[in-house]
């Protein structure tokens, strides 16, 4: 059976939604972010569901949400005084924190690592939600794993609308990529992931460190993969405007049908089949916002290649160079890429 469509406005459909959460049941919900798919944190079970139909790795930790800051207690053991700080910044938001677990919270949400990351979303439907549940709310992004994130119901629909219980429909995110994931470690500050929180804006509370992963080391924060947010049809990450691209482009000797993902105005583009422009005004947050569903309808016009534009990569600009740069997986810069056919 389909998953049911409720509202995020209605009351009445949130706390529906909270019963299917209490029963052990799966719901997608809106936050600020991305969509994500929801299960009750201390129902093991119904966790176990959630890498089921996303069809998700287990060592893949996920991020427990949660509606009141004293949740904390429940899931970390202690909290540093750095955590603190950053709760009274920057929640409700796109902050999630990563401290040591509180054993209580079942291994399976946190993938069997000693540490728990939590975030309390800006989102009033998914903060009421959490409420009337009445528990913690382990939730990924609702989309199958390695793809790229969900930003309408309609997106979680197409990718998990067979296999879990409900969608809850509140239009599109504010941000658009998903939350800054941090590690306080010995008291220092460390970036797992960029997103909705900028560095900047992190820098201002605490020197953060950023963890480098090199290859075939283990990964700390599985959103570290190198291949993550990809479209199923080849994607390029370009080094340069796409205006460059034309040069290399006459040099084949075939004609693909090229979809672009620009980020700002696109005048003239003689070998682009399609076009989707993150913003007009070349806006980092408004290009945080299309990023997604841009990638998802450039994906569904069944193309031969999606040739992505850089965008700068300061304020939200990292975090969406991060998603470019994993949807890429290594395929960064067009003759590059075409060298290696
Ligand atoms: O904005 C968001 O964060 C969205 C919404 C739904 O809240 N959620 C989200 O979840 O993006 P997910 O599962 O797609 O990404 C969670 C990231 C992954 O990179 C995961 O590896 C990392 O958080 N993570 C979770 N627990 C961790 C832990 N204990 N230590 C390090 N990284 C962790
Ligand atoms: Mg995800």
């Amino acid at each position: 059976m389909p998953a049911k469509i409720l509202s995020a406005r209605e009351i009445s459909h949130l706390k529906e939604a909270a019963v299917i959460l209490k029963n052990g049941g799966l719901v997608a919900f809106p936050t600020e972010t991305v969509y994500g798919l929801g299960a009750d944190a201390f129902n093991a079970k119904a966790v176990a569901r959630i890498f089921e139909v996303k069809k998700r790795p287990t060592f893949d930790p996920l991020i427990t949400h949660i509606s009141k800051k004293e949740d904390t207690n429940r899931l970390w053991k202690k909290i540093p005084p750095l955590a603190e700080r950053l709760m009274a910044c920057f929640w409700p938001g796109p902050l999630t924190i990563v401290c040591e677990k509180n054993e209580a919270l079942p291994d399976i949400v946190t993938a069997g690592l000693s540490t728990a990351a939590v975030r309390m979303p800006d989102h009033a439907a998914a903060l009421q939600l959490i409420e009337f549940a009445g528990t913690p709310v382990a939730a990924p992004s609702a989309n199958l794993f390695g793809y790229t994130s969900p930003t309408t119901a309609k997106a979680v629909m197409d990718d998990l609308g067979e296999s879990i219980e409900a969608v809850l429909d509140g239009g599109s995110p504010r941000i658009g990529v998903e939350s800054t994931v941090v590690k306080i470690e010995e008291g220092e500050l460390v970036l797992l992931r960029p997103g909705g929180v900028t560095l900047e804006a992190l820098s201002k509370i605490a020197r953060v460190r950023k963890r480098v992963v090199k290859a075939g080391q283990g990964m700390e924060s599985p959103g570290q993969t190198e291949s993550h947010y990809a479209p199923w049809t080849p994607f390029v990450l370009l080094s340069k405007s796409y205006k460059d691209s034309s040069r290399v482009l006459k040099k084949l000797k075939i004609r693909p049908r090229i979809g672009l993902l620009a980020f700002g105005p696109v005048k003239d583009c003689p070998f682009c089949e399609k076009i989707e422009i993150l913003s007009e005004k070349k806006d980092l947050v408004e290009a945080a916002a299309n990023l997604f569903l841009a990638m998802r309808k450039l994906d569904k016009m069944h193309l031969d290649l999606i040739l992505a534009e850089p965008v700068p990569a300061k304020g939200l600009g990292l975090a969406i160079m991060d998603r470019l740069t994993k949807a890429a997986a290594g395929k960064v810069g067009l003759e590059n890429y075409l060298n290696k056919l």
